[in-house]
Order: C-alpha cells, then sequence, then structure tokens
C-alpha cells in the first residue's frame, strides 16, 4: 500500500509517519518546504507541493492509495488538499479536529469523492474516531432507531499540554471555539444550543463539571445516526483554558509539542451516551494514553482499513467500530458499554 503524508514532517505528521513505518507501507513524504521534507525522508521519496497550488498537489499524490494529512490549521487550507487527493484518485483521511473544515468537507467534496471511487474522513483523531464509533455502538444496541439525543465528553489529564500546532488550531477558530463548537439541534447547526449536561463521570473519577465544546464527532455523527441533539463536552476549566486566552504571536514560543514521556503520563478519555425517545439510555467509553500518539494509531490503522461506499464518510460507516476499537488494544487503548 502506497501512503502519502502531506505536513509530513510536523509534530503529529512525525508521529504518524512512525507509525506508519511499522506497517508494510511505501511512503511519500508531500510538503511546502523541501529542506523540512529531506529533513526527515531517510530515503524515502518526497514532493514539493504548497496547498495552493492544486495541479503540484494532485502531481505529488497521484500513484498513492491514500493521503493522510496532517497539516494543521486545517479551516484554511484542508479542504484544498482533499480536492486534491479526490481529483489524484486517492483516499484521503486527515487528522484535524476543527469542526469548521469537517463540516466543509462533508458539505463540500461528497460529489467528486464519489465519482472518484474514494472515501474521504476527515478528523481521523485520538477523539474524532472513539466518539464516532462508541456512538454507533450504542445507537446499534439501542435498536438502532432515532435516537433523542448523542452527548459525547472528552477528558485530557496528565502531562503534556497540546502541541503548537494544536494551539494554532483553537486559535484559528477560537470564535466557534469559545461559543462552545457546533451543535446538533433538531436537524440544525446552532453555536447557541442549550447544554444537555452540566457534569459528566470519566472512566475512574466522580462526575465533574462540564461545558458544551467544538468536538469533531458532534459533526460527523449526525451523517449515520438519526438523534434529535448532539452535543460534545470537555471539562469545564478545560474549556475555560481554550477559550483563547493566547495572543497569535505567543504560540510561536510554545514547544513544539510533549515528548515522548510526558505523553506516556497523559490519559485521554472519551464518554458517550446515547438516550431513545422512550428514555432507554446506553454508555460507552474509550480511554488510553498519549493523545497525539493515539491519533498517529488511529491514522496510520485507519489508512489501512477504510473500506465502504465511496463519499465522504463518518468514521463508523468506513471502519467497523467494535472490531477497530478492538484493534487499537496494542496502543493501550481499551473500551466498554454499558
Ligand atoms: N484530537 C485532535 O483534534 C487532534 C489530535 C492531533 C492532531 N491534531 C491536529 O493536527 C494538526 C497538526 O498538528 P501539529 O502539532 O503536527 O502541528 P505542526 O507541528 O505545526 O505541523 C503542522 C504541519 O502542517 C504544515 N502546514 C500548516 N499549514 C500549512 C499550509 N497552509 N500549507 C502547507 N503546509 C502547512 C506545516 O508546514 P510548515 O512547517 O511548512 O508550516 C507542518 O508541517 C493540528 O491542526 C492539530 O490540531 C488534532
Amino acid at each position: 500500500m502506497k501512503i502519502a503524508i502531506y505536513g509530513g514532517y510536523g509534530y503529529q505528521g512525525r508521529l504518524v509517519l512512525a507509525e506508519l513505518a511499522r506497517h508494510d507501507a511505501e511512503i511519500t513524504l508531500v510538503g511546502r518546504n523541501a529542506a523540512r521534507l529531506a529533513a526527515v525522508a531517510r530515503g524515502r521519496e518526497t514532493r514539493t507541493a504548497a496547498a495552493t497550488d492544486h495541479d503540484a498537489l494532485v502531481g505529488a499524490f497521484r500513484g498513492a492509495n491514500a493521503v493522510i494529512n496532517c497539516a494543521g490549521p486545517f479551516t484554511p487550507a484542508g479542504a484544498a488538499v482533499a480536492r486534491a487527493a479526490i481529483a489524484a484518485g486517492c483516499h484521503y483521511i486527515d487528522t484535524s479536529g476543527e469542526q469548521l473544515h469537517i463540516k466543509r468537507i462533508y458539505e463540500t467534496c461528497s460529489a467528486d469523492a464519489h465519482r472518484a471511487g474514494v472515501i474521504v474522513t476527515p478528523a481521523m483523531t485520538d477523539g474524532g474516531v472513539p466518539g464516532d464509533l462508541l456512538a454507533r455502538v450504542l445507537a446499534d444496541r439501542l435498536g438502532g432507531g432515532p435516537l433523542h439525543e448523542v452527548l459525547t465528553g472528552h477528558s485530557v489529564t496528565g502531562g503534556g499540554g497540546m502541541s503548537r500546532g494544536s494551539m494554532r488550531s483553537l486559535l484559528g477558530t477560537v470564535d466557534v471555539v469559545k461559543s462552545g463548537g457546533l451543535a446538533y439541534e433538531d436537524g440544525e447547526w446552532r453555536t447557541d444550543a442549550r447544554p444537555r449536561l452540566a457534569s459528566l463521570a470519566f472512566p475512574g473519577r466522580g462526575p465533574v463539571p462540564v461545558s458544551r465544546f467544538a468536538l469533531p464527532e458532534v459533526v460527523s455523527v449526525p451523517r449515520h445516526i438519526r438523534a434529535g441533539h448532539v452535543q460534545g463536552f470537555v471539562e469545564a476549566d478545560l474549556a475555560a483554558r481554550f477559550s483563547g486566552a493566547v495572543p497569535d504571536d505567543a504560540v510561536d514560543a510554545f514547544p513544539e509539542g510533549p515528548d515522548a514521556d510526558a505523553r506516556q503520563r497523559q490519559r485521554w478519555a472519551v464518554v458517550v451516551t446515547a438516550t431513545t425517545p422512550d428514555g432507554r439510555r446506553a454508555t460507552g467509553s474509550a480511554e488510553g494514553p498519549d493523545t497525539y500518539g493515539t491519533t498517529a494509531a488511529i491514522a496510520a490503522e485507519g489508512a489501512f482499513r477504510l473500506a465502504g461506499t465511496p463519499g465522504v464518510r463518518a468514521p463508523a460507516e468506513v471502519l467497523p467500530p467494535a472490531a477497530f476499537l478492538d484493534a487499537l488494544a496494542p496502543h493501550g487503548i481499551t473500551w466498554r458499554t454499558s
């Protein structure tokens, strides 16, 4: 299998590269900076192409089975990379967490991806994939019918903090983040939705106060589950810290990202609750170490396992939900439902 990584010399891109190197993959590194590409290539093929140069991107991706785009912030340039991957006849996945980008991909790329016979799945991350897959598992356990609500929450504890690139992504969409993000309310996308949760119990912890937050799976879940309400939450103090207190020009001074030891001390958890119109409820959770390492594992495994009907698809439409979550066990990831 031949895989092109766009933004492969960034922090997340290098983790994806290391993860893919463990698989039997032929890797092409693509990016806008030839010197930075050469610095991480170690004999692998490199191709230089700016996100603004469609023809160069198509040429760089041609021949690959799949493109993994790690070049965030995604809201300004991610759709152009997805369009080039489609034009080159490649499946496309990315490591975005930005709701506006994810929504744009769903709304603008589907017909072209379908015509080209390729699968496009944004938000192949530590949060976006477990959240979307758990929601599907719960919906099926509740009978597969329309749901009243799907509520999803993320928590991250322990060492490390965010990468510089994640900080830039957050600041680039700070208005939607400050609003609590997009929620799905009776068929409409709203930033002013009434929070349907005030607290949430994460694995191994009692209930903690939560605030609405711009989570990626809020955008993907309504693609495959009929639900009246879909909302995302994080711990309230985390949401307060994410609300843009950092000035744009201070971000360059941030460390590139947590080192390997700090990543191992990190614990993430995703909790999803689904409720039927008659009040039956199911809850699922997934947890593990190392958010960025988990994203690399999910993107790499995802690129290999992607299968289904061409078009822009949610994770649960192109990955077998329970089997894919099980396949993450070697990365220290566990999951359960009740
Ligand atoms: N759960 C989640 O939501 C989640 C988890 C993991 C990662 N992510 C996302 O992954 C992204 C990458 O994070 P990171 O820490 O790897 O950032 P990073 O170290 O800054 O790397 C970003 C890479 O993208 C490239 N890039 C950025 N804008 C570009 C553009 N317009 N055209 C071409 N190349 C561009 C950069 O190239 P130059 O050096 O040439 O600028 C660099 O190679 C972020 O958006 C982050 O939020 C999200």
